[in-house]
């Protein structure tokens, strides 16, 4: 499979960049020409940001299945599309070529419909790393039905909001999930969240770790029992096709939930052919993929990450890519080298605290590990450190593999600022140039643009974007009014990212962090208010007030101070109860590092929380506090600056 579209050189990025800017509906229009349509596009674009809407090959027909599995049966039918590292390395891989892999996803699609599901309805998946998570997520988008995949890591609580969030009638999980040798028993957590939920009818139950679990009559069946039904039905036919669901342009893909400033996470969906042009034209571009490369994104497909870059974007390019059940560190922290080794990986995709945390094991993990597979190094998720970008590159690309920071978010679908691997120079700690399509614009607290350079030469301000590109959220689900004031509303004609950025005179971005209340936990983003909602529900609580601090390994710690009823007693034994309240109202990755607890919070006159004085306080400035003169009571300031840990 060649690409087109492909861009090799500084110069081809310039051109591109220009051409898909100066007019990009012809630009996106001739990209779109390379996939497999039932029918093509009246018009590329329609748009406009303060209704908002936006729709990317209006009235196209496709489905997103054809495009990154039967379009490759042809010309690659035994390429492996997923080879499969199990958390124990003891344990036998799997490799799911492409024609397996059509044979599964269309079992699956039918298990879904003999199971009632039909275009339009929302799959809840939540499941381990296996193959059979890929296969659920293809299945669902072959019968049109909507997935909505949830990070194992979850709580039943977090997942029962879900639930009721997009009336969810179908889950698939599994007995449990393998993560660094754990058993993590994912059923019985799905037992907790239907606790007096109503809508759901029908759980589907992969065997991973056989763990007992309690299968409700009428309602759970097991995956395997199902697959074996679907295979006979298929097998009447003779090429053991489930036909694909002919879907609309914007017909939505998935539901992903993703934290927010304010309130419960939101419902971000992503269409059919916007979201799939866009991940495969950044995979393609941002790796500068290569027929024959062997893939390693080490994301979970909880994530956005895992959805753009281990599903759709290489299995729409024919890519062959390794999924990986376990964690870096576990049965030692050379497991990312064993597999780099063992599959030749020539493309490694990973986080900054994966790396930091790595780091901190020195070299001895790397000894005797043949990494010369290797040829590209990509970042993700948060923003990387000089240090850890220098060791990337020394230790595991022995500099000679270009390094590309990725900026992007669960809401844009794929990479919008990043340097082309070798193609366009990469700037440690610069995410560096933005994608063809996107016009990144960074604009002071009023929504002007900034120009003016400051003493060191940059220009700093809020990061927006301009105009649309194919991957971007088309609505929060259920709620279009939250889409507009989340990313169109803080500025006029603008999709405001929630980040910070520097931008050099080259025109080159570096991402700062965010800049509203949301915190970037190793990687994954978790809303201040939302780990206060959850520390509030402890009875002891009175109230609370969260914000981030900067942390080694994972980028930014959560710092929780707390007021505590009168009657608490032992400190320690407080701070384990909240830490289990909020592990069983968000999950255990929105634990506080830190619990302070105080007997007030600095707060105006009009009883608003002053957080800046706060996060001051929790990254350990102790002169530069900023006006507290309007406090209601500045000596609670003085008193939390003792207690500071
Ligand atoms: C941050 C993950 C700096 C940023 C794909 C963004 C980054 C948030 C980078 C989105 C990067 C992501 N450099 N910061 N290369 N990539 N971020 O939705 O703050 O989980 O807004 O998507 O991560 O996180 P999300």
């Amino acid at each position: 499979m060649a690409y087109p579209y492909q861009i090799t050189s500084l110069e081809q990025y310039h051109n591109d960049y220009k051409k898909s800017v100066e007019d990009p509906e012809s630009f996106w229009g001739a990209i779109a020409e390379n996939f497999e349509w039932r029918k093509k596009w009246d018009k590329v674009l329609n748009w406009n940001f303060t209704e908002p809407k936006v729709e990317w090959f209006a009235n196209a027909r496709l489905n997103i299945t054809e495009n990154c599995i039967d379009r490759h049966l042809k010309t690659m039918a035994d390429k492996p599309a997923i080879i499969w590292e199990p958390d124990n390395p003891e344990e036998r891989t799997r490799t799911v070529t492409y024609a397996r892999l059509h044979k599964r996803v269309c079992q699956f699609a039918q298990v879904l419909k003999n199971n009632g599901v039909k275009k339009g309805d929302r799959v809840c998946i939540y499941m381990g790393m296996v193959p059979e998570l890929a296969y659920a997520v293809l299945g669902c988008a072959r019968i049109g039905a909507i997935h909505s995949v949830i990070f194992g890591g979850f709580s039943a609580q977090s997942i029962a909001d879900r639930l009721e969030d997009a009336n969810v009638e179908f889950i698939v999980t599994c007995d449990g999930a393998y993560r660094g040798g754990k058993d993590i028993s994912l059923k019985s957590i799905i037992d907790d969240a239907l606790i007096g939920n109503k809508t759901v009818k029908r759980v589907i139950v992969y065997t991973r770790t056989r763990t007992p679990v309690s299968m409700i009559k009428g309602r759970d069946v097991w995956w395997e029992d199902e697959m074996l039904h679907a295979e006979d039905q298929l097998e009447l036919n003779a090429t053991f096709n489930f036909p694909a669901e002919e879907m609309d342009a914007e017909d939505p893909l998935f539901i992903l939930y993703t934290s927010g400033s304010t309130g419960k996470p939101k419902g971000v969906v992503h269409s059919s052919a916007g979201y799939m042009v866009w991940t495969n034209y950044t995979f393609v571009n941002v790796f500068q993929y290569k027929p024959g490369d062997v893939f390693f994104c080490t994301a979970d497909i909880g994530w956005i990450t895992g959805h753009s870059y281990i599903v759709y974007g290489p299995l729409s390019a024919g890519a062959t890519g390794v999924m990986f059940e376990g964690i870096p560190t576990w049965p030692t922290a050379g497991r990312f080298w064993d597999i780099v080794e063992k599959y030749k990986v020539n493309t490694l995709y990973t986080a900054p605290t994966a790396i930091r945390s790595l780091m901190s094991y020195g070299l001895d993990p790397l000894k005797g590990k043949d990494l010369s597979s290797l040829k590209v190094l990509g970042t993700v998720g948060e923003p990387i450190n000089e240090e850890a970008w220098h060791w990337y590159d020394e230790h595991i690309g022995k500099k000679k593999c270009p390094i590309v920071d990725t900026w992007w978010q669960t809401e844009t679908g794929g990479c919008l600022i990043s340097n082309l691997a070798g193609v366009t120079p990469a700037k440690p700690s610069w995410a560096s140039l933005p994608m063809p399509g996107v016009q990144p614009i960074l604009v002071d607290e009023h929504g002007h643009e900034v120009t003016q350079k400051d003493e060191d030469g940059l220009v700093k301000g809020n990061l927006c974007i301009k105009a649309p590109w194919p991957g971007i959220l088309r609505t929060t689900y259920g709620d279009h009014e939250r889409y507009r004031t989340n990313y169109f509303a803080t500025y006029e004609n603008l999709y405001f990212t929630g980040d910070g950025a520097f931008k050099d005179a080259e025109g080159n971005f570096r991402i700062t962090g965010r800049v509203d209340d949301v915190l970037n936990v190793s990687g994954h983003r978790i809303g201040t208010a939302e780990v206060e909602n959850a520390i509030n529900m402890h009875a002891g609580v009175v109230e609370s007030a969260v914000v981030g601090f900067p942390h080694e390994v994972k980028g930014q710690g959560i710092y929780a101070y707390v007021i505590m009823n009168q009657k608490h007693g032992d400190d320690e034994q407080s701070k384990k109860d909240i830490l289990q309240t909020v592990t069983r109202v968000i999950g255990a990755i929105a634990k506080p590092d830190k619990i302070q607890f105080v007997t007030g919070l600095p707060k105006t006159r009009s009883g608003k929380i002053m957080r800046r004085i706060l996060r001051k306080i929790a990254e350990g400035e102790t002169k530069n506090l900023g006006d507290t003169t309007t406090l209601l009571d500045p000596a609670v300031v003085e008193e939390i600056q003792k207690g500071k840990l």
